[in-house]
C-alpha cells in the first residue's frame, strides 16, 4: 500500500458489564492511545473511535445477577468505563454505545445488505430452551458440571475452572442459569454466514499481511488450517439488534455481528452528530470530509487494537462481513496483545483478582502516568505480561523518579537559583555538547520507528534513553559543583542550555506515553507543544526564555503505598482460597453423594397419584411439645405435638435417630387425618413426616421459614 492518507484507529468495544482494570488498559487502550497521539504529533489525519458493546449474553447475565434490566446494566457501566478512560488520558474522538438507535439502524441495514445479496444460509437447528423462562438458552445461559474437572458451575461455552471449551451438550446435569430447570430441545431457524465459502478469500487476505504480529497471524493460520465453518449471525434472544426480516420475531443479531459494525457507526456519528464528539486535550481532530472516507477510501489505513481473545473476530469474521458487503477497506493491521497477569495469577473479574482503574485512582490519586508507564514497560506484546507491585515500585522510583524527574529537577532548580529562572546563554559548545545534541536529535525517529511497528515497550525504553542521556550529561559535567566553585560559570550556562534543549524535546516525545507529565513539563518549561519532527531540534527553547516554577515531575513513591496494595491483594487471595476450598469440598461431597446414590438400590418411584388422592391428606405444621421414650421399645418415641387446633399424641419410630431432648421444640410436618392406631396400649393420632437417605438415616421434614404457625396447611 502507498503511504496512507489517513488512519482509522479503533479500540475494542468492551462489554458494558463491569468496570475496567489494568489488563484492559494494557491490552488495547493504552497502545492505541499512544499510537494515535504519536500519529497526530506527526501531523497525520486520524479518526480514533471506541465505545461499549452493550448486547449479548454477558450483559444479560450481569443484569440477572444484579437483579436489574440489561438497559440499567449498560447505563451503569458505560458511565464508569467512560470516566476511567477520561481519567487515564485515553482520548477517543468519540466513545459510543451499541445500544444507540443509530447503531441499531446501521447494523440492521448492514445485515439486510448481506441478506439481499444472498450471503446467508437459513438453517434449522435444535437449541436448548428454558420452558419456565420461555427463552432459548444460548452460550452462558446454560450451566452444569464440567465433564473434565467436575466444576459444578461450568458454562455452556466454557469451563472457567479448567479452561476447556465446551458445548452445552457436554455439560453434566445441564440447567438454565435463569430458572434452574433442565433445558429441553426446540427447533429454531437462524441465519449463517458461510465462512467456509469465504475461506479462500480470507486466506489470501491473511497471507497478504506478512507484517502482522506473530501471535496474530499464528492464530489466524491455525483457524484457517482447521477449516472455517458456517457461523450463525443471529440468536434467539430478546436483547440486541432485532433481525430485520419477516418471521424473525424474538431474534437478534449475533453480538459479534453488530459489535464491530459499532466502529463504523461511531465514525458516522462523529461526522453527522457533532454533539457526540469528545473534546481532545491536544490538537488533532480528524481532517477528512466524512465517515465514508475513513472506511471506504483505499488510502485509509484501518487499524484495530484488541486483546488476543478477539483475534478471530477482527481478522476473519469482520473482514468476511466487510468483503461480503463490498465497498469497505479491510483491516490493515490488528496489533493484538496477549494477556496481563497479576501477581502470578490470571486477572479474574469473578474472583476480584484485578486492579480496577477507578479504585487505583482513589488509592493512588494523580498517578495515572505512573501506571501508564509501568503497563507499557510490561506490555504483553509478544507473550503474557506480569504486573507485580514490587516491579511497579522499582520502575517508578528507579526510572521515572531517578532518571526522568531527576534530570528535569536538577536543571530547573539550578536555573531558578542562579539565573532567575531564565534559560542561560550558551558559551562555546564543546565536542561533547555537540555529540549530545546530535544524539538527542535521533530520538524522534528511533521512538517513531518503534511505534510505527507497534513496539510500544521498546519505544518507551528509547524515550527513557533520551532522559538517561540528559542525566548522564549532567552527572559528567556536574554544573552544581562548577557553580559552587565559581570557576567555570560559562560552562554551567552551556550545560544548562543544552540540557534545556533535551528537556524541551522530551516534553513532546513523552506525550504519547505520559500525557500528564508532558503537560506538567511544558508548564514548567513554559513552552507550547512541539510537533514530533520539531522534537529533534537543538534550539527549541531560547536563551533568556522565562521558565515556570520547578515542581517534581514524578514524586518519589513511599514504600507504604505499595505495602497497602500488596496487603489488599493478599486479603483477596485469602478470601479466594477459602472460597475455593469450600467449593472444592462441595464438589467432593457432590461426587460422594452421586456415588452413594449410584450404589444404593433406590426404591422405584411410586405409581402416579392424582391430585384428588393427594387432596385427601390433611398435612399440617406442628411443634413437638413433649417427648419420651416408650417403655420396652427401642424404636418408638411418644410425642405430644401441637398442631394448632389441639395437641396430639403421636407415636413415632425415630428413637434410634433422635433422643427425646433433641426433638422438643422441633417444628415438624404431620399427617393429621391418618386413621388413629393403637400401639402398645397407646393411640397414635397422626404421623410425623421424615426423610430417609441412602444409609437409612432419618431427618425431620420441616418448614424452612421460621415461625410458621402450628396448624398451617402443607400443600
Ligand atoms: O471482548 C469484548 O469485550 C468484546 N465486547 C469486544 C468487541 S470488539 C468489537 F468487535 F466491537
Ligand atoms: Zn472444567
Amino acid at each position: 500500500m502507498s503511504l496512507p492518507k489517513r488512519y482509522t484507529v479503533t479500540a475494542a468495544l468492551i462489554y458494558a458489564n463491569g468496570p475496567i482494570h489494568v489488563g484492559h488498559l494494557a491490552g488495547c487502550y493504552l497502545p492505541s492511545d499512544i499510537y494515535v497521539r504519536y500519529l497526530r504529533l506527526k501531523g497525520e489525519d486520524v479518526l480514533f473511535v471506541s465505545g461499549t458493546d452493550e448486547h449479548g449474553v454477558p450483559i444479560m447475565i450481569r443484569g440477572f445477577m444484579e437483579k436489574i434490566s440489561p438497559q440499567e446494566v449498560v447505563d451503569k457501566y458505560y458511565a464508569i468505563i467512560d470516566k476511567s478512560f477520561k481519567d487515564f488520558g485515553i482520548e477517543f474522538d468519540i466513545y459510543s454505545r451499541t445500544s444507540k438507535p443509530v447503531h441499531h439502524e446501521f447494523s440492521s441495514a448492514f445485515f439486510k445488505t448481506l441478506y439481499d445479496k444472498g450471503y446467508f444460509h437459513e438453517k434449522t437447528t435444535e437449541q436448548n430452551y428454558d420452558e419456565q423462562a420461555n427463552m432459548f438458552l444460548v452460550d452462558r445461559f446454560i450451566v452444569g458440571t464440567c465433564p473434565h474437572c467436575a466444576n459444578p458451575k461450568a458454562y455452556g461455552d466454557q469451563c472457567e475452572k479448567c479452561g476447556s471449551d465446551l458445548s452445552p451438550d457436554e455439560l453434566i446435569n445441564p440447567h438454565s442459569a435463569l430458572s434452574g430447570t433442565a433445558p429441553v430441545k426446540k427447533p429454531t431457524n437462524n441465519w449463517f454466514l458461510p465462512l467456509d465459502e469465504l475461506q479462500p478469500k480470507l486466506e489470501a487476505y491473511v497471507n497478504s499481511h506478512p507484517e502482522w504480529k506473530a501471535n496474530v497471524s499464528g492464530q489466524c493460520k491455525s483457524w484457517l488450517a482447521q477449516g472455517l465453518h458456517p457461523r450463525a449471525m443471529t440468536r434467539d434472544l430478546n436483547w440486541g439488534v432485532k433481525v430485520p426480516l419477516p418471521d424473525a420475531e424474538g431474534k437478534v443479531l449475533y453480538v459479534w455481528f453488530d459489535a464491530p459494525i459499532g466502529y463504523i457507526t461511531a465514525s458516522k456519528e462523529w461526522f453527522e452528530q457533532p454533539e457526540t464528539r469528545k473534546t481532545l486535550t491536544y490538537a488533532g481532530a480528524p481532517k477528512s470530509g466524512n465517515w465514508e472516507t475513513y472506511w471506504k477510501d483505499k488510502d485509509s489505513k484501518l487499524v484495530h487494537f484488541i486483546g488476543k481473545d478477539n483475534i478471530v473476530f477482527h481478522c476473519l469474521i469482520f473482514p468476511a462481513m466487510l468483503m461480503a458487503h463490498e465497498g469497505y477497506v479491510l483491516p490493515d493491521n490488528v496489533p493484538a496483545n496477549e494477556f496481563l497477569n497479576l501477581e502470578g495469577d490470571k486477572i479474574s473479574t469473578s474472583r476480584n483478582w484485578a486492579i480496577w482503574l477507578h479504585e487505583y485512582l482513589e488509592e493512588l490519586p494523580g498517578k495515572q502516568d505512573e501506571l501508564r508507564y509501568v503497563l507499557t514497560s510490561i506490555s504483553p506484546e509478544a507473550k503474557d505480561g506480569e504486573f507485580l507491585w514490587s516491579d511497579y515500585f522499582a520502575r517508578v522510583n528507579n526510572e521515572l523518579v531517578a532518571i526522568f524527574s531527576n534530570f528535569i529537577h536538577r536543571i530547573m532548580v539550578l536555573t531558578e537559583k542562579n539565573y532567575g529562572g531564565k534559560v542561560p546563554h550558551a558559551d562555546t559548545f564543546t565536542k561533547e555538547d555537540l555529540i549530545v545534541l546530535e544524539e538527542a536529535a535521533k530520538f524522534p525517529e528511533k521512538i517513531g520507528a518503534c511505534i510505527d511497528n507497534f513496539r510500544f515497550r521498546e519505544g518507551q525504553q528509547e524515550l527513557m534513553n533520551l532522559a538517561r542521556l540528559g542525566n548522564k550529561y549532567l552527572s559528567d559535567n556536574k554544573p552544581w559543583e562548577l557553580i559552587k566553585n565559581g570557576v567555570q560559570e560559562e560552562r554551567v550556562r552551556t550545560v544548562l542550555y543544552v540540557s534545556f534543549q533535551l528537556a524541551a524535546n522530551l516534553s513532546t516525545l513523552c506525550m504519547p506515553f505520559l500525557p500528564f507529565a508532558s503537560q506538567k513539563l511544558r508548564t514548567m518549561l513554559n513552552i507550547a507543544q512541539l510537533t514530533w519532527d520539531q522534537a529533534k531540534g537543538t534550539s527549541n527553547i531560547a536563551a533568556g526564555h522565562q521558565l515556570g516554577a520547578a515542581v517534581m515531575l514524578f514524586p518519589k513513591l513511599e514504600e507504604k503505598v505499595i505495602q497497602l496494595q500488596t496487603e489488599k491483594l493478599a486479603r483477596i487471595r485469602k478470601e479466594n482460597e477459602e472460597r475455593k476450598a469450600q467449593e472444592e469440598a462441595a464438589i467432593q461431597q457432590a461426587k460422594k453423594d452421586r456415588a452413594v446414590v449410584a450404589a444404593a438400590d433406590l426404591k422405584p418411584l411410586a405409581e402416579v397419584c392424582t391430585i384428588d388422592d393427594f387432596a385427601k391428606m390433611d398435612i399440617r405444621v406442628g411443634t413437638i411439645l413433649e417427648a419420651e421414650k416408650m417403655p420396652k421399645s427401642d424404636k418408638l418415641l411418644k410425642l405430644k405435638v401441637d398442631i394448632g387446633h389441639n395437641v396430639r399424641t403421636i407415636l413415632s419410630g425415630i428413637a434410634k435417630h433422635y433422643s427425646p431432648e433433641q426433638v422438643i421444640g422441633q417444628q415438624v410436618i404431620v399427617l393429621v387425618n391418618l386413621a388413629p392406631r393403637k400401639m402398645m396400649g397407646i393411640e397414635s393420632e397422626g404421623m410425623i413426616l421424615m426423610a430417609e437417605n441412602a444409609d437409612g438415616e432419618l431427618s425431620f421434614v420441616s418448614p424452612v421459614k421460621e415461625h410458621m404457625h402450628n396448624g398451617g396447611i402443607v400443600k
